[in-house]
């Protein structure tokens, strides 16, 4: 695979499912377990090893020769994205309109496939809070998150589409965080409480939501050209 990549600042600076409860694959459906947790426990138990070892089910062959773009793509998961990086697309900040045209340029020739990696988590659990629970909420950062989590990847699918640089395929890494059955069933009624690191981060899971019917909405536009949309949530990775 040849990757390119878009960055951010000096050097640049799965798959989601809808899921039913009688379709998960605690009761013989395909879909995942809602619940992290509870999925990772189970597939050691299973000793399953799509989960636990994704090398000895996933076929990347499909992958070479082809050029992909990977947006924030110098740490992380962006990184281990590419083994071999072409070319380096620098000063791309995906909240940025005017960034575009740099980026559409940058791209001389279409890519095969363009993956929306770039994402923001604001630190600091948010939570109304009430009473002795006094709660944190950074309204500012939670258009941050928006904009770069969901805005983002349509601002950097769209510029690349209307210029005919994507050939095959837009990858929007997004997370389960923005699924509203993720979230009951990983903080049931009751459970919040400040020791809890999933605790409220509104502006995280309001992102996702958003970028995932973006997503949805994406797929259908671009279907009649053959550029097909696809949302994967990576897992729980340790952040930086
Ligand atoms: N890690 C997890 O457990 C997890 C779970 C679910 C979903 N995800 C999603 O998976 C993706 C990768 O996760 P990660 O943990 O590898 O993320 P990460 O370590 O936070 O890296 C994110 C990358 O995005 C770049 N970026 C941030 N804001 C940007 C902007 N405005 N314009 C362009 N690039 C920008 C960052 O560059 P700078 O450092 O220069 O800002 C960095 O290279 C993210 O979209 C994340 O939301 C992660």
């Amino acid at each position: 695979m040849e990757a390119m990549m878009s960055g951010f600042g000096d050097m640049g600076k799965t798959m989601m499912c809808a899921q039913e409860d009688s379709f998960d694959e605690t009761r013989g459906g395909t879909h995942s377990l809602a619940d992290q947790v509870a999925r990772f426990a189970k597939a050691k138990k299973d000793n399953n090893a799509r989960y636990l070892d994704i090398t000895t089910v996933y076929d990347g062959s499909s992958l070479k020769g082809k050029r992909v773009l990977v947006t924030g793509g110098e740490q992380n998961l962006g990184l281990e994205l590419m083994k071999e990086i072409a070319s380096v697309i620098p000063g791309i900040d995906v909240t940025k309109d005017e960034a575009m045209a740099t980026l559409v340029a940058g791209v001389a020739e279409p890519v095969d496939m363009v993956i929306n990696n770039a994402g923001y988590f604001y630190g600091p659990a948010e939570s109304v809070g009430a009473g002795e629970n006094e709660g944190h909420l950074n309204f500012a950062q939670e258009l941050l998150m928006i904009d770069i989590c969901s805005v983002g990847p349509l601002r950097v699918s769209s510029a690349l589409f209307k210029a005919g640089k994507i050939k095959e395929k837009v990858i929007i890494i997004t997370s389960q965080a923005g699924s509203r059955r993720w979230r009951l069933t990983q903080n049931p009624p009751g459970s919040l409480d400040t020791s809890n690191p999933f605790t409220g981060n509104y502006g995280h899971h309001m992102s996702r939501a958003s970028c995932n019917i973006m997503g949805v909405i994406l797929s259908q536009e671009l279907k009649p050209a053959n550029v097909s949309v696809q949302l994967a949530h990576p897992a729980s990775a340790a952040r930086r």
